[in-house]
């Protein structure tokens, strides 16, 4: 194993046994949190303050819940984020922070890069709650996790990513950590929505829903992402549903077995048809949510091992 991580910023540069690792002390987790047992000691004394400077339900939650089952002491610092310079914000949130002896920061910023910036800053661990569309850490490793635990394994998996893969931090955490772990991963957009070069992250690209899952163990569709749209860059979303949306139709064209992800929150009738989301045997976004407080755990539990305090 490498040098244990100071932050959890990004997936990228991960090895393979540093992510399997995370992911067993993940499962350990999942395990107490479905036997109702607490670890309230291990993060007691602990100050995990986190930081959302975007919109947030599953993340900041899964954060918050996380923490507090392991006995932190949990602060939400609610930043608007209309009104201010936000360099300028950050580094004084930054100076701000190191003066209330934060162990844990949790960052969720709409700039690439900006919870790497807060890094150096503080001397807190810093973890990417998501940045811009760069990467969302630890929903990259619940995704592993959930599909994992539902097929034993991530090598020589085909997992097809489809929809907005250009804006997507949560399609590039899983790039990153798929292709770590031996997974065939395929995105399949419109051109419009695929990442110039996004070859070189070592996936195959499909602009067709019929060929990109063919032979698919795995299919997690992606929420189209507005906001982060200066122009349109699909006619309307009527017509990307026609052609991008997860429905069962298309999702018959993957293994007769694929299971269903989606990182919500979803636009129903948009990338997905409710009737697929909500289907008990192939859906798993509601595992993936379960399996979020169980990574957030074990990533704030390894965090906490490398920071010491002398009070
Ligand atoms: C994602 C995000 O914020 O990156 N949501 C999440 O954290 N589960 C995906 C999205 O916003 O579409």
């Amino acid at each position: 194993m490498n040098q244990p991580l100071r932050h959890l910023l990004q997936i990228e540069g991960l090895q393979p046994p540093q992510i399997a690792a995370m992911l067993d002390l993940a499962e350990s987790y999942v395990l107490l949190n479905r036997s109702g047992k607490t670890q309230r000691d291990l993060l007691r004394g602990r100050t995990m303050i986190s930081l959302f400077f975007e919109d947030s339900t599953r993340t900041r939650t899964s954060f918050e819940l996380a923490g507090k089952r392991l006995g932190a002491d949990v602060i939400n610092m609610s930043v608007s984020t209309s009104s201010v310079n936000k360099g300028e914000t950050l580094l004084d949130t930054a100076a701000t922070l190191n003066a209330m002896n934060c162990d844990l920061l949790v960052v969720r910023h709409d700039q690439s890069g900006a919870p790497a910036l807060l890094a150096q800053k503080v001397d807190a661990a810093v973890i990417n709650a998501g940045d811009g569309t760069h990467e969302h850490p630890t929903q990259g490793l619940l995704d592993a996790l959930t599909i994992r635990r539902r097929r034993g394994r991530l090598e020589g998996l085909v997992v097809a990513i489809c929809g907005d893969v250009l804006h997507s931090r949560v399609a590039r955490s899983n790039i990153h950590l798929l292709t770590a772990m031996g997974s065939r991963v395929r995105v399949i957009a419109p051109p419009t929505l695929i990442p110039p070069e996004v070859e070189r992250l070592g996936v195959e690209v499909f602009h067709d829903m019929k060929a990109g899952l063919q032979g698919a163990d795995i299919v997690m569709a992606l929420r189209l992402q507005k906001e982060r749209m200066a122009r349109g860059l699909v006619p309307s979303a009527r017509e990307f549903f026609r052609f991008y949306g997860l429905d069962a139709a298309k999702l018959a064209w993957a293994k007769p077995d694929a299971l269903v992800m989606h990182p919500g929150p979803m636009n129903r009738g948009v990338e997905i048809d409710s009737a697929v989301a909500d289907d008990p045997v192939r859906s798993l976004i509601r595992e993936q949510v379960e399996m979020g407080v169980a990574v957030r755990m074990a990533v704030l539990d390894l965090l906490a091992r490398r920071t010491h305090r002398n009070d």
